[in-house]
């Protein structure tokens, strides 16, 4: 399972990348618009931090600037995967950019009717949204549940890639069903790497050894 960072922070991608987990990185317009810098400039340098897919999101509406945009987002590095929201415009717009050879994330999924759609267009990726599902009281793994069972049925490249993480749990939840990426943010990364007991434990080991080390410097 390939686990990719959530955010367009690159000190946060730095120290992710550092631990050796992550295969890839995850933007969107409300995350890039945070750090107050450009999309492209970000991009480069996340690129030479992570060797592995970069999701860029396009934010016109109509297919024809959609294409455009994805043509220039891919022309930024060639690990860029361009993110394409899953409406009637999107879905034309993938259809075109995928013929060429163009990556894309289908993003803002919400059911496996959309993921299906998107399969079919030769989506490189798709983004079901687990948390804001659940924010509706909706199942959200419940949804990539269906999505996994309905590309296991056929032979599509289409990854799932599991979004919109709130908790480690929905990763655990991701990887038994078999999604192929979740993508977190920072915190949850964090969350996953500690546990309490491990922290205890060591502490104890710790002291431990160094009440030993004290006893036996005092007896020489
Ligand atoms: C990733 O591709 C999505 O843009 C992101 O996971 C959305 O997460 P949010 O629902 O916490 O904003």
């Amino acid at each position: 399972m390939k686990l990719f960072l959530d955010t367009a922070n690159v000190e946060e991608i730095r120290e992710a990348a550092s631990l050796g987990v992550i295969d890839g990185v995850t933007t969107n317009p409300s995350l890039v618009a945070k750090e107050g810098r450009r999309l492209e400039e970000v991009a480069r340098e996340i690129a030479d931090i992570v060797d592995g897919p970069i999701s860029l999101e396009v934010v016109s509406l109509e297919a024809p600037e959609m294409i455009r945009e994805a043509r220039r987002l891919a022309a930024v590095h060639p690990n860029v995967v361009v993110k394409i929201p899953m409406i009637r415009e999107g879905l034309k717009a993938l259809h075109a950019v995928a013929q060429e050879g163009i990556a894309v994330n289908v993003t803002l999924i919400f059911s496996a009717a959309q993921a299906l759609l998107a399969a079919k267009n030769e989506a490189a990726m798709v983004s079901p949204f687990v948390g804001r599902l659940d924010d509706v009281s909706s199942n959200g793994m419940g949804v990539v549940k269906e999505i996994v069972e309905v590309f296991d049925n056929y032979i599509f490249d289409t990854e799932v890639l599991v979004a919109s993480v709130r908790h480690p749990l929905h990763v655990i939840e991701a990887a038994k069903q078999g999604a192929d990426i979740a993508t977190i943010p920072y915190a949850i990364l964090e969350k996953l790497l500690r546990h309490p007991l491990t922290e205890q434990g060591l502490e104890k080991f710790l002291a431990d050894w160094n009440k030993q080390s004290a006893a036996l410097a005092g007896s020489a």
